[in-house]
Parts: structure tokens; sequence; C-alpha cells
């Protein structure tokens, strides 16, 4: 989930991308679906929702949800699926005191306003409600981050556009839900090495680094070449398939 914005410094989704290059992104969502455990009937927002191909997998559980994120692409796309969807800002939530869960998955470390995101997150769920997620932690695609941040230089481009996340480690996430009003059920780092389909690193680049590809500019291609390069020996296994090093952090957390 990105903010809305027309400049080049900020992400911007293509539904059609996403389709192709980050199907697994909702494929992989097993155990934090666990973790929320939806029940029929509860009213359920799933903050970042993406194109909704997870949304679809809560519905199917019964619960009544309501799908919310910054890109216009990705909300049409969720609304053609026949999902309630909404596009907004997770950092100015305006919800109150409306679902029995938050839920979200692979969209927390695009808001790097976290306290702004968890303090709406709070004021949208009933008393006693949970918060339950999973999204990048600490260490997470660091191999990628080293590598982009190297050859930043080379191509002129701001090294701060190789790290555009937010990847607290557990303690200070779990400090960070406390301080809105959580208390923390649990929150864990989880590594999970996460193989990546036949568009490898630079499908995954073209998908997720567009603010530094396009700073890069004419030299985007270069960019993509020597990123591949430099990766390959730590990243690409003796079968060709990527395997890059993310790191989850799953949490379970209650208003009180
Ligand atoms: C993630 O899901 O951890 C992630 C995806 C794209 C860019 C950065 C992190």
């Amino acid at each position: 989930m990105a903010s809305p914005s027309s400049s080049g410094a900020t992400q911007v989704w293509s539904a059609d991308a996403y389709a192709k290059n980050a199907r697994f992104v909702a494929d992989l969502a097993g155990g934090v679906v666990d973790w929320l455990a939806p029940r029929p009937g509860e009213r359920i927002l799933d903050l970042g929702c993406g194109d909704g191909a997870l949304t679809e997998r809560l519905v199917a559980t019964g619960a009544s949800v309501l799908g919310v994120d910054a890109s216009t692409d990705l909300v049409a796309a969720a609304a053609a699926r026949g999902l309630d969807v909404k596009l907004g800002d997770g950092a100015a939530l305006d919800f109150d005191a409306e679902f029995d869960a938050v839920f979200s998955n692979a969209a927390l470390h695009w808001m790097r306003e976290a306290e702004a995101v968890a303090a709406g997150v709070r004021r949208a769920l009933k008393p006693g409600g949970r918060f339950v997620g999973e999204f990048g932690g600490h260490g997470n695609v660091a191999t990628m981050r080293t590598a982009l941040a190297a050859l930043a230089p080379r191509y002129d481009v701001d090294p701060a556009l190789a790290h555009p996340w937010y990847f607290p480690t557990a303690e200070g996430y779990s400090g960070l839900l406390t301080g809105a009003g959580f208390k923390v059920e649990r929150c864990v780092l989880i590594p999970r090495p996460t193989a990546l389909p036949a568009s490898g690193v630079v499908g995954w680049l073209e998908t997720f680094m567009n603010p530094y590809l396009n700073q890069a500019g004419a030299a985007a291609s270069a960019v993509l070449a020597d990123a591949e390069a430099l990766l390959a020996p730590a990243l690409r296994d003796p079968d060709g398939v990527w395997i890059v090093d993310y790191v989850r952090l799953r949490f379970e957390a209650y208003a009180i």
C-alpha cells in the first residue's frame, strides 16, 4: 500500500505487474490468516488489501470484509473481483469502533508513519478487537537493499531509495503497539527465504522499486543488469531459481 502521488519518488503500482510478479505474496499468507482465524459474520478491515487476492479468501470464510488500499490501480483490481474496497491512506484511517478485527499482509512496511497507522487501527477497532498482521521485519530483503545502495552512486540515484520501507524489530514494533493502546499477545520475526516466480529479481525490482528505477532514468536497464550480476551469487540457486531473504514480522494484538 503506497501513498497516492504522481511524483516519481513514490512507489506506483500496476495491477498487471503485481499479478505477474507478486502473486506469491498472497499465496504465502496462510500462516498469518491462521493467526487471524476469521469467523463468519465478523466485520474485518483488510488494511493494504492490494488487488484483493487475499481479501477474497477472508470473505470466503463468511466474514464481512472491507478492503482499503492507497493505490487506485490495485483498488480497481480488487473491486473487479466484486469486493467491497475503498481508496485510503493507512496513516489517516477515519473509522471509529467499527471492526472486530483489522488484518494486514505485506503492506505495513510501505506505511512509514507507523505510529499514525497504529493509532488509526486502534480507533477503528471495537473494544477488545484484534489487530493481526504480517509484514517485512528487521533484516528483510537485506541482500537486495545492500546491492541497490552500493549501485546508487554509480547511477546518481539517492541511496535512500534503496530502502524506502519500515522493517522494525519485534521488540520495536511491540513497543509501538503497546504505546498505541494494544495488548500484544505475540510478535515475532520469522525468516522466510522466498522463491520468486520466473521473472526473477528483475521482475521483483520492476514491481517494487520503481522510484529507484525512475531516478536512474535511461540507465534503468543497466541498473537491472548490474543488480542481477551482483545478486546472483547470493540469491540464485543451482537450478536458476531466485530465493530472496525475506524476514516476516507477524503479530497479534488486542485493543485495550
Ligand atoms: C515484503 O513483502 O517484505 C516486501 C515486498 C516488496 C518490497 C519490500 C518488501
